[in-house]
């Protein structure tokens, strides 16, 4: 079995992937500091209690020739925060990132997915947005992703190594056997907010900007759920392993939802009239964000199967609601 170190495991895209890899025949090990993440999230092999950005640390884990593979997911992930407190992002995702790129080339591990993000686009000109777009980050998040994607390029290139960049559109869902979910702390995701909502955890929705170029006024985005987007690990990391080139790749469905739909969307599935109010455009939105999605089927052979907004949401809402019984239990 190939053994894989999952950087991130125990977080929520990070605990799909975990389980994901091990109903598909890997072998995965979680490092995990537990900062946004938790211990019951890991649902299959070993949790090493780590920083990644601990070069002592990880000098000594991938030095014992464990690993084949290593899927890096653990960074921070909050635009709002990334503006408030650059360098807390730039040290993370960007010299964590080197650091963890450059002793596992010292180590001999060929194989890195990595995980990045649509926000390494900006505000692009294409619609939908292919791969090959320039790259004209917004804010420090995204500017962190786009940096470590480089990084990663250049250090496996030299060490004869591959890579994938999976660069995520805006994930949302949860397992669909309800065994891991969404529980980011200090969450501002859309339809996590929105089922939170629903659950009677706040008590009100917002919709940041009614006044964007989209049909409803609302902010366009490309939603996908986070089981696919596991699937789409498990297929990356095979291709490598296949020998398969190393490339950046947009996981998207290559349609989109405005807020006031997604919004609408949730009121139905849960059955919950939760109030909606207007408040001004939060700083750093662009109005659409959807992927050109054809490349992931290209070269993966990608086929969504969750790719259904109603679907999406209510298994967002039947996590939320098992996470209410976990808190009541
Ligand atoms: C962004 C990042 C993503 C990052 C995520 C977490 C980009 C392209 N993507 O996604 O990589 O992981 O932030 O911070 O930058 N909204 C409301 N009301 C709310 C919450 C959200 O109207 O209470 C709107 C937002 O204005 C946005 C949409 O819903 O238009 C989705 O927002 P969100 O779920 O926060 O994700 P993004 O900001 O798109």
């Amino acid at each position: 079995m190939t053994r894989v170190l999952v950087t991130g495991g125990a977080g929520y895209i990070g605990s799909h992937v975990v389980k994901h890899l091990a109903a598909s025949g890997f072998a995965p090990v979680t490092l995990d500091n537990l900062y946004a993440g938790h211990r019951w999230a890991v649902t299959s092999g070993e949790l090493i209690e780590a920083d990644f950005g601990d070069p002592e640390r990880m000098d000594a884990i991938l030095g014992s020739g464990r690993f084949e593979a290593i899927i890096h997911m653990a960074a921070h992930i909050w635009v709002g925060e990334s503006g408030k407190d650059p360098a807390k992002y730039y040290q993370n995702n960007t010299v964590g990132a080197l650091n963890l790129f450059r002793i596992a080339a010292r180590h001999g591990i060929r194989r890195i997915v990595f995980s990045s993000t649509a926000a390494v686009y900006g505000e692009p000109d294409l619609d939908p947005i292919p791969e090959d777009a320039p790259l004209r980050p917004i804010n420090p998040y995204g500017a962190s992703k786009m940096m470590a994607e480089r990084i990663l390029a250049d250090v496996m290139a030299a060490s004869g190594g591959s890579w994938m960049a999976l660069r995520y559109f805006n994930v949302a869902g949860a397992d669909p056997d309800g065994q891991v979910g969404e529980a980011t702390p200090n969450n501002s995701h859309l339809v996590k907010l929105a089922c939170m909502t629903a659950a009677g955890l706040r008590p009100r929705m917002a919709i940041f900007g009614r006044d964007y170029p989209t049909p409803d006024g609302t902010c366009i985005r490309d939603y996908v759920h986070v089981q696919d987007l596991a699937r789409a690990h498990v297929d990356a990391l095979r291709h490598l392993l296949d020998g398969g080139a190393s490339m950046p790749l947009n996981c998207g469905y290559g349609h989109g939802f405005s807020v006031k739909e997604v919004l609408d969307t949730c009121r139905r599935i849960t059955g919950v009239d939760f109030p909606i109010v207007d408040e001004p455009r939060r700083p750093g939105d662009p109005a659409r964000l959807v992927a050109d999605g054809r490349r992931i089927r290209e070269v993966l052979g990608f086929e969504p199967r969750f790719d259904d907004l109603d679907t999406i949401v209510a298994h967002a809402w039947a996590w939320e609601r098992k996470l209410a019984a976990m808190r009541g239990a």
